[in-house]
């Protein structure tokens, strides 16, 4: 996807510092050819025989080099700025961001930046405890980068170097990747269609403290909204409770329950073309959510369950301008027949077959085997890939059928 492409990599100090080799790895493995670029700070997290060695080119941290020097090579920061086709900053820090945005240039990386060719792409992807990242200083250089062009990468939810629990953590690698590759090779081959993608898991409410749910992790549904929105459509995301952060272009809905995520994808689906249901939502919820806490005393309890409406069905009934209907199809083991079931009983144009194995398929896990069985019968079994490219697949068979309406 990237052959061919040049990409500086820009690390500072923090402990997400650690994932940046994987990143560098992903890179050339789609054919880019990558400069990292590393504060003095980032060293101390990340090694720099390990970023040389995957990049395989050597790592620039000293502006002031007497080696390169000696080869007429002390301009590099110069010759880097005309040779990138993007840069990537990950993780950058609050230090890195108060210096970018003041136009700094104490040391490679921010020499770096400020001579990169105006019309090449910048990612930054900040990462740092929530209390840092939420401080008046660090939201105003961000919005100052953002001013600029500089494409911020929102950091997730989780757990955080600090022990605590909250926002800063950088993404997974694989989601830079996917932004950046967004940044780098926009198609536009969905352009001017509207997508309605749903994912992540709902929470049933049983009181004010306890919900019934599922394991779904959001990144299947995450994917497919960041490859459509790479493809130029224009993507309306409905998410359950996640740790995800927003991939670039698209616009996002955060829900609760299963009723909200109706609610939300109701109000776009008039003017859609597609409706996506990757969203793991819970077909039934306690009939009355109990206000406070419900007292535990030593009998047992019983919970009644009352049937959630079903989205996609509303949907595939209900669809007056011709929208297509895809829908996915979670089972614990194999057996196509189910999802073919579900097809013709949802009245859908697509379906994806997958199986919750824990280890390759399913909830949480970075990879899916997508079986695809569209409405005409045909049935295209996908291997196991990272849920990006399982999400590219679905999408070109989305296409296929858009072509033929
Ligand atoms: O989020 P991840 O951790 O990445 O995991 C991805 C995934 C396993 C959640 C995803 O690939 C997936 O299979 N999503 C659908 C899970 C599911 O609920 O399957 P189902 O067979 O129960 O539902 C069939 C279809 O109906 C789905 O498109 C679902 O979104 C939809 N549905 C189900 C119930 C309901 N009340 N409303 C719905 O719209």
């Amino acid at each position: 996807m990237l052959t061919g492409k040049n990409i500086i990599l820009g690390i500072c100090g923090g402990i997400a510092a650690y994932k940046t080799p994987h990143l560098v790895r992903l890179l050339k493995k789609a054919g880019a050819n990558v400069q990292v670029v590393a504060t003095a700070s980032a060293l101390q997290f990340v090694s720099e025989l390990s970023l040389a060695t995957v990049s395989r080119a050597p790592v620039l941290r000293d502006m002031f080099d007497a080696d390169r020097a000696a080869e007429g090579e002390l301009t590099r920061h110069i010759s880097l700025g005309e040779w990138a086709d993007a840069f990537v900053i990950s993780p950058v820090t609050a230090n890195t961001l108060a210096k970018l945005s003041a136009g700094l240039c104490d040391d490679m990386l921010s020499v770096c930046f400020i001579t990169l060719r105006p019309d090449k792409p910048v990612l930054l992807v900040p990462a740092m405890d929530g209390h840092m990242y939420n401080s008046p200083s660090v939201q105003r250089n961000l919005k100052v980068l953002a001013a600029q062009g500089c494409h911020i990468m929102e950091p997730e939810s989780g757990e955080l170097a600090s022990g605590q629990c909250g926002l800063g953590r950088m993404p997974e690698p694989e989601s830079i990747f996917e932004a950046l590759t967004a940044l780098i090779e926009p198609s536009f081959s969905l352009e001017g269609r509207t997508i309605i993608v749903t994912a992540g898991p709902t929470r049933e409410k049983l009181d004010d403290v306890r919900f019934l749910s599922n394991y779904s992790s959001g990144k299947m549904g995450f994917a497919i909204a960041a490859e459509a929105a790479r493809r130029g459509a224009d993507v309306k995301l409905v998410s359950g409770p996640v740790s995800l952060s927003t991939p670039p272009g698209v616009e996002r809905f955060d829900v609760e329950s299963a009723a909200e995520m109706l609610d939300a994808a109701s109000r776009h689906f008039d003017r859609c073309d597609v409706f996506i249901g990757a969203a793991a939502v819970a077909d039934y919820r306690p009939e009355t959510a109990v206000s406070g806490k419900i007292k535990k005393n030593d009998k047992e309890m019983e919970v009644r369950l009352v049937r959630n409406p079903d989205i996609l069905s509303t949907f595939a009934a209900g669809r007056k301008a011709g929208q297509l209907a895809v829908g996915f199809a979670l089972e614990t083991k194999g057996g196509i027949g189910y999802a073919k079931e579900k097809l013709e009983r949802k009245n859908l144009d697509l379906v994806a077959f997958n199986v919750y194995d824990r280890v390759t398929s399913g909830f949480e896990v970075d990879t899916n085997a997508l079986t695809l069985i569209d409405r005409t019968g045909k049935v295209t079994e996908l291997p196991v890939l990272p849920k990006q490219e399982a999400a590219g697949q679905l999408l070109d068979a989305v296409e296929q059928l858009l072509e033929q309406q």
